[in-house]
């Protein structure tokens, strides 16, 4: 038999996120961002969830190929552009769209032999201070492309640093769309602002709107919002079974290092489910858990493979009991992966994408 963990990617909460970002955007066209794997979850394995999106927003050129590979052919945008020279055949040759955030990547640009104009994004740093062309070289960069015969249109984008920021805060997306604004304003072009943040709490308007984790059934803000107060749903599930209980006498400890220790008798369950499977290893005791779907907490440090559970809740659960680590659970529980994460002193990004290849994953329906 093998071990009884397993991940599953739910096609239909894809689509349904997928759905909410449009009803946030009416007016805008949606990138499906499905960089860094989808965020974890496979790209072929969410391609038929996300078909419904205008395009797809992704890293590198492995990943075009793949989503290529799936029949793709709508649009596919670069998110940092080239990384050498010689890249830019290969976005002749999949037509992609890519950014365009230095100089150097203008200079490839104009050396580079193409029957093919290319479609760029040219990115603005309004803030962020990662990528991008200061509002002040901005429309140099603009100009310069502008006389490429390589290029043929250009749209206008940037990337918020706090757009999850409380909106009583000082921080905020308004300083970034203004710089954003007056750098760009007699400039045409299409424009691309908000990430899954500002798609659900900035009503922004721009052509192109970039649902990143809101897609995957992760609240960007949480804990001030969760899904359920966003209207998505889980994408992926953790999901997996007790092999072993325990009973504890008052002072008993659980696991490595004892840091938990029973003040009381209490019944355990032992989880087939550990930090080499991509579970936090920082979730100390306390951390949410559903078992046969019925909340409950971990006790005990997680290790490698195993990780305890208190079965106080769930009297009957025993050897083979199904175990939610995140995501969806029997008789429509949910266990948010965004508390998961919280706990863990991370979020739910980091999770998703840390899924460990030895967990065999599958899509459902299939
Ligand atoms: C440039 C850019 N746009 C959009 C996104 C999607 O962001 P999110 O997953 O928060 O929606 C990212 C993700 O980091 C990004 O780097």
């Amino acid at each position: 038999m093998p071990r009884p963990i397993e991940a599953l990617i739910h096609r239909d909460a894809l689509a349904h996120n997928l759905a909410r970002a449009r009803a946030a955007a009416p007016d805008a066209k949606v990138w499906a961002v499905v960089k860094a794997n989808a965020y974890g979850h496979g790209i072929e394995r969410v391609f038929d969830g996300l078909r419904g999106a205008d395009g797809f927003a992704l890293l590198d050129l492995l990943e075009a190929e793949r989503i290529r590979a799936c029949g793709w052919r709508g649009p596919v945008l670069l998110l940092e552009g080239a990384f050498e020279p010689r890249d830019l055949e290969l976005c002749s040759r999949l037509n992609l769209w890519h950014v365009v955030h230095c100089d150097r990547q203008i200079d490839w640009l104009a050396a580079h032999k193409t029957q093919q104009p290319q479609r760029v994004f040219l990115k603005m740093n309004s803030g962020m201070n990662r990528l991008g062309f200061s509002p002040a070289a901005f429309r140099s960069a603009w100009t310069r492309l502008n006389a490429l015969p390589q290029v043929d249109e250009i749209s206008l984008m940037t990337h918020f640093s706090d757009a999850d920021a409380p909106l009583e805060s000082s921080r905020g997306i308004g300083h970034q769309v203004a710089v954003f604004e007056a750098a760009t304003r007699d400039l045409p072009g299409e424009r691309s602002l908000a990430n899954s943040a500002a798609i659900l709490r900035h009503r922004l308007r721009s052509d192109w709107v970039r649902a990143g984790i809101m897609g995957y059934g992760s609240a960007p803000d949480f804990p001030a919002h969760d899904i359920a107060s966003w209207g998505l749903q889980p994408t992926m599930t953790l999901r997996s079974r007790l092999i072993a209980t325990q009973s504890l006498q008052a002072g008993d400890t659980v696991g490595y290092g004892s840091s938990y220790t029973a003040e009381a008798p209490l019944r355990i369950g032992i989880v087939a489910c550990g930090y080499a499977d991509g579970y936090p290893r920082h979730c100390a005791s306390g951390t949410p858990v559903l078992v046969d779907g019925v909340r409950t907490r971990t006790v005990g440090r997680v290790s490698m493979d195993m990780l305890a559970v208190d079965l106080a809740p769930t009297p009957a659960a025993g050897v083979g009991s199904e175990v939610t680590l995140w995501g969806c659970g029997p008789q429509d529980s949910v266990l948010p992966i965004d508390e998961v994460a919280r706990a863990a002193g991370t979020i739910g990004y980091e999770l998703m994408c840390a899924l460990a290849p030895r967990v065999p994953v599958s899509v459902v329906p299939d």
